[in-house]
């Protein structure tokens, strides 16, 4: 059985150790940081949006292990997704335990609050969901969930649309960090979209690159559109106007056309291998 360093077969695994410690780092970082007073004049406010920061990134890491182990030809993913997962419940349920102790765990006021401001219920929801998908990933819920656990763990893709919810609602005014970690998701989503056929071949990823950036483009002009008095077509227009920097939406073309030209050289690796084998 694998274990926190070892891999099935019990051997020291350096790329589960390694990836582990990638998990941890942030949140020691965050706690030392708070130890130091490091965190500013509300330190545990700060504490609570960097556990929350990184529930969603790893929330999204184990949605990027399909496409990549695909596109990439990264097979090595298929074994951490699980503790990457988990990682993301645990900084979600770290992220609420800061929550609750900022407000000195009176109980009546953190079940009002969640009860009552949207966006915490919406977050509420969102943790039930991660906590049960821990729970339920182990060899033991695996064998016993049989099909069925894979339909419960596909959950996790409006979950983390949930939680990116949660995290515009409570951006106010700016929503430029959402909106990116936003339109990375929508890549992820995107690529599930495609035929079976076309998610292996790098060519459909530069257009998967921009229809990620359109509907990233579009998801901001929408919320501002429907949250705030600004025109969303000047949020439009922003994405095509130097001064304003490189807007998500551009990022996320960025992002996009980096995997496709990596995927191009995974696949001209694999058929000057698979050539040099026909011909010996
Ligand atoms: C009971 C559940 C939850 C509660 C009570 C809660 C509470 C909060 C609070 C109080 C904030 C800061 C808001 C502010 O400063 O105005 C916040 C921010 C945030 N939360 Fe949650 N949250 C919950 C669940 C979640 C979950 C499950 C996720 C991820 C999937 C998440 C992701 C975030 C993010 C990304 C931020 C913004 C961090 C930033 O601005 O840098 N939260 N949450």
């Amino acid at each position: 059985m694998a274990s926190l360093f070892t891999d099935r077969r019990g051997r020291f695994s350096w790329i589960r150790s390694l990836t582990l410690l990638v998990l941890v780092a942030p949140g020691t970082q965050l706690f030392v940081q708070w130890m130091t007073g490091d965190l500013g004049g509300r330190p545990i406010r700060e504490f609570t949006h960097g556990t929350g920061d990184w529930t969603i990134y790893f929330l999204l890491a184990s949605l990027a292990v399909t496409p990549f182990r695909a596109v990439l030809d990264w097979q090595f993913l298929t074994a951490l997704r699980r503790r990457i997962g988990v990682a993301a419940a645990c900084y979600a349920g770290l992220h609420v335990l800061l929550y609750v102790i900022d407000q000195k765990f009176n109980p009546v006021v953190v079940i009002t609050e969640i009860a009552l401001r949207f966006y915490l219920t919406v977050g509420f929801v969102v943790f039930l969901g991660l906590l049960a998908l821990a729970i339920t990933s182990t060899d033991a819920w695996v064998s016993k969930l049989g099909r069925r656990w894979k339909t419960l763990h596909k959950l996790t893709y409006p979950l983390a649309a949930l939680g990116l919810f949660h995290y515009f609602i409570q951006s106010k005014a700016d929503v430029t960090a959402a909106v990116f970690v936003a339109g990375l998701y929508l890549w992820e989503m995107l690529w599930r979209l495609l035929p079976r056929r076309l998610r292996l071949p790098w060519w459909p990823l530069p257009v998967l690159a921009v229809a990620a950036s359109v509907s990233t483009a579009m998801v901001e002009a929408a919320w501002y559109g429907l949250a705030t008095k600004i025109d969303p077509l000047m949020v439009l227009q922003a994405n095509l106007e130097p001064q304003y920097g490189l807007r998500p939406a551009v990022l996320v073309l960025g992002a996009g056309l980096v995997v496709s030209a990596w995927a191009l050289v995974v696949r001209v690796r694999i058929r000057t291998q698979m050539r040099r084998k026909v011909a010996a």
